[in-house]
């Protein structure tokens, strides 16, 4: 793979391999380094993606190109093509991405010459979030075959959703979607339940914030919306002992899941933070190998990396 930008496209061998390679970075972060360039392009907020990313290119003995969009040239009209180009010409060996457009990436992967990862496209894809949400699910369970895992919220305007389908279907997991009426998607032909069914037979519950920046108007009453279709404590009771809580953050407290939830036992909330330092890092490095971008310090086993 030229470009880290969807999971449609990764295998379940790829998809192995970046969760073992983000173990091994968080064993031995030195098992890759250079004298890199990375330009961390957000043109969203963000706030773990960015950071962890950061991160993970620091941890990688990387420099990092600044970036702001509203100092940068695009207030005077520039494209994100044009933006993109000018990063490449100065020098940037790699470059992450966010944008709200869905395929953002189309015109870039034809025309540059520098790897790409998309770190967030509009509404279809958030492929690193996927993959640090995998590893979590991996250090838990060992394995994906049969899992039952429910994607709980705003799937409509959710990129992770989709992203996480993909995913958690190639590696063998059943999934099953839940969500209020208005909030469906049923593109993916993902099977629906209730937030009670869900919460009873899931071995993983990802609940996902409504995201009122992406809607044309307020749909839901928020007051309502964690009674009717998100965590309650009384629901969390009924969950099995084994179960596991994850969400992408920014979490609304109180809408999607109650306050008192985000950091109890079975929450790995904060734990997947963590875990998307060490899987960009395998990212990053697994997709500048495949570049063959020339380094000191690669070992043999990484150069046998591929995505
Ligand atoms: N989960 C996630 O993408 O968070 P940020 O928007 O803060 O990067």
């Amino acid at each position: 793979m030229r470009h880290f930008i969807s999971t449609r496209e990764l295998s379940a061998a790829s998809i192995f391999n970046i969760l073992n390679t983000a173990e091994e970075m968080r064993e031995n972060p030195d098992l890759f380094s250079g004298n890199y360039f990375a330009a961390n392009l957000f043109f969203e907020p963000s706030t773990r993606t960015k950071m962890s990313f950061l991160m993970a290119e620091k941890k990688l003995g990387m420099e990092v190109l600044d970036f702001q969009m509203e100092s940068s040239s695009m207030a005077k009209g520039e494209s994100l093509y044009d933006t993109a180009r000018t990063y490449e010409a100065i020098g940037a060996d790699l470059l992450i991405v966010r944008h709200k457009h869905d395929r953002w990436f189309d015109e870039l992967a034809q025309k540059l010459s520098v790897p790409m990862i998309n770190a967030g496209s509009g509404k279809r894809d958030h492929p690193t979030q996927s993959m640090l949400d995998l590893l979590t699910i991996y250090q838990e369970f060992g394995s994906f075959n049969n899992l039952n895992i429910v994607i709980a919220g705003d799937i409509k305007h959710s990129r992770v959703a989709r992203s996480n389908a993909y995913a958690l279907r190639t590696m063998g997991a059943n999934v099953y979607f839940s969500a209020a009426p208005g909030f469906e998607d049923d593109s993916l032909g993902i099977p629906y339940m209730s937030i009670d069914e869900a919460c009873e037979m899931c071995d993983v519950l990802m609940l996902l914030r409504v995201q009122h920046e992406r809607h044309a108007t307020t749909s839901h009453d928020t007051s309502s919306y964690l009674v009717n279709y998100g965590l309650t404590p009384e629901r969390e009771q009924r969950m099995q002992d084994h179960a596991i809580i994850l969400h992408p953050a920014p979490v609304n407290r109180g809408v999607e899941i109650d306050t008192g939830l985000v950091e109890c036992e079975r929450s790995r909330i904060f734990k997947q933070m963590e875990n998307g330092v060490y899987t960009r890092m395998a990212i990053i490095s697994i997709l500048l190998n495949e570049w063959g971008f020339d380094h000191e310090h690669i070992t043999e086993k990484c150069q046998t990396l591929k995505v």
